[in-house]
């Protein structure tokens, strides 16, 4: 493949996501949006018109005729997969929005479809550019924490209104979306999961369908997660709940991270690993001697931004990819189980059957009922949204 200057890229799916991606990609220096496509012509023109780029209703005529080097895809779910292979098979650099694919099987596929490694195969788990994380991910990997012991995780703040699931007929339906919480607002959080701590040994998680909306798909969630190393995680989220929380606590036997808001991180060091000193203390109570420490963090990283210049940079330049593409199978996987033991009401053992779940998934997308209203919502906050 020849080293390109400036990435010409096709934008596919622009609605609210697909569209601020095209306003960012303005920003960036090394790439150039070209064309987009989307089935909604109406859409696609109002944006391409906007944009001055050339339009397309369908995918496979984009991929046959237009002149690009890389795809976004930013589509419904389901099409992340369909699309992906294509554009992957097609031979352009492809960039998919999160979730990778709607549940393991799909994913396993995808990235296998990913053979020529010449192409770059990245994922919009914008998240991972947060300094917040990026600086846990440090103390993890240093061991300044010590053996992680626990992982909480409250992330209740992602609420939706009722005209938000109603806002596209794909949304919060089995056939469309595949999920709700877990499969749309969630993929940040249990992408960071992952990337910090790897893939725990068990799930069991209990699933609240429609509570808080007319919906037929998970609206609250409750996990509990168990990690081979026999450290426990509770993960908490809902849509319903406002205000809401996002409070992140991890301990490990050298202390306690808490990052909630975006002004730093609170990290209470034990002075010594409080498994050695529950050893070593003549002391029936005493824990260990405390520092604590505030490491001061500005702002939330360069999130959407970061991401598309990353992947500009990967493929112009040879950069590392921040979220190569195939480690958003983890994600899936992980929102897959919580679905599944919440579903059969069972404790589910890692690695998830992806076949199993897959089957489960179909019966429930035979049961699905597509939306009979769609309307039109006020979209001025939706960078507030993430
Ligand atoms: N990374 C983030 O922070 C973030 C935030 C919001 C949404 N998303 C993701 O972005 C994706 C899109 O979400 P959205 O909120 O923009 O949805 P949306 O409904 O606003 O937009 C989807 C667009 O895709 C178009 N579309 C549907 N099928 C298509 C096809 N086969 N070919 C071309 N276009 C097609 C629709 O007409 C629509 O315009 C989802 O994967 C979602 O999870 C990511």
């Amino acid at each position: 493949m020849e080293q390109l200057k400036k990435v010409k890229v096709a934008v596919i799916g622009v609605g609210n996501m697909g569209a601020a991606h095209i306003d960012v990609i303005k920003t960036i220096d090394n790439m150039q949006v070209v064309a987009l496509c989307d089935i909604d012509k109406e859409r696609a023109d109002k944006i391409a018109k906007k944009a001055d780029v050339s339009v397309y209703y369908d995918y496979k005529t984009l991929f046959k005729e237009a002149d690009i080097d890389a795809v976004i895809v930013a589509t419904p779910h389901y099409d992340h997969t369909t699309i992906g292979i294509a554009a992957l098979k097609a031979g352009f650099h492809l960039l998919v929005e999160k979730p990778i694919s709607v549940h393991k099987q799909d994913c396993q596929k995808l990235i296998k479809a990913h053979t020529n490694k010449k192409q770059i195969f990245a994922a919009m788990f914008n998240q991972r550019t947060n300094p917040h994380y990026k600086k846990l991910k440090q103390l993890i990997d240093t061991n300044a924490l010590g053996k992680i012991t626990r992982i909480n995780w409250i992330i209740t703040d992602w609420f939706r209104t009722e005209s938000y699931y109603k806002s596209g007929g794909w949304r919060a339906t089995w056939s469309g979306e595949g999920g709700g919480v877990l499969l749309n607002q969630c993929p940040h959080q249990l992408d960071l999961l992952t990337w910090l701590f790897g893939m725990p040994s068990t799930v069991r998680a209990n699933i609240a369908i429609g509570k808080y909306h007319d919906i037929e798909v998970e609206d609250e969630v409750t996990t509990y997660l168990e990690y081979p190393n026999g450290a426990t995680g509770i993960f908490i989220t809902s849509t319903g709940e406002a205000p809401g929380t996002n409070r992140f606590e991890v301990t490990g036997t050298m202390g306690k991270v808490v990052i909630e808001g975006s002004d730093g991180i609170t990290f209470v060091r034990n002075e010594v690993p409080c498994d050695e000193h529950s050893l070593k203390s003549s002391a029936g109570f005493a824990p260990p001697e405390l520092w604590n420490v505030k490491i001061p963090i500005d702002g939330c990283g360069s999130q959407h931004e970061g991401i598309l210049r990353n992947f500009a940079n990967a493929i112009v330049k040879g950069e590392d990819l921040i979220a190569p593409a195939s480690e958003g199978i983890n994600s899936v996987e992980l929102a897959n189980a919580m679905l599944y033991s919440g579903m059969l009401n069972k404790t589910v053992t890692m690695p998830l059957s992806a076949s199993g779940y897959a089957k489960k998934l179909k019966e429930l997308i035979a049961t699905s009922k597509p939306k009979k209203e769609v309307v039109k919502i006020n979209i001025d906050d939706f960078e507030d949204s993430f």
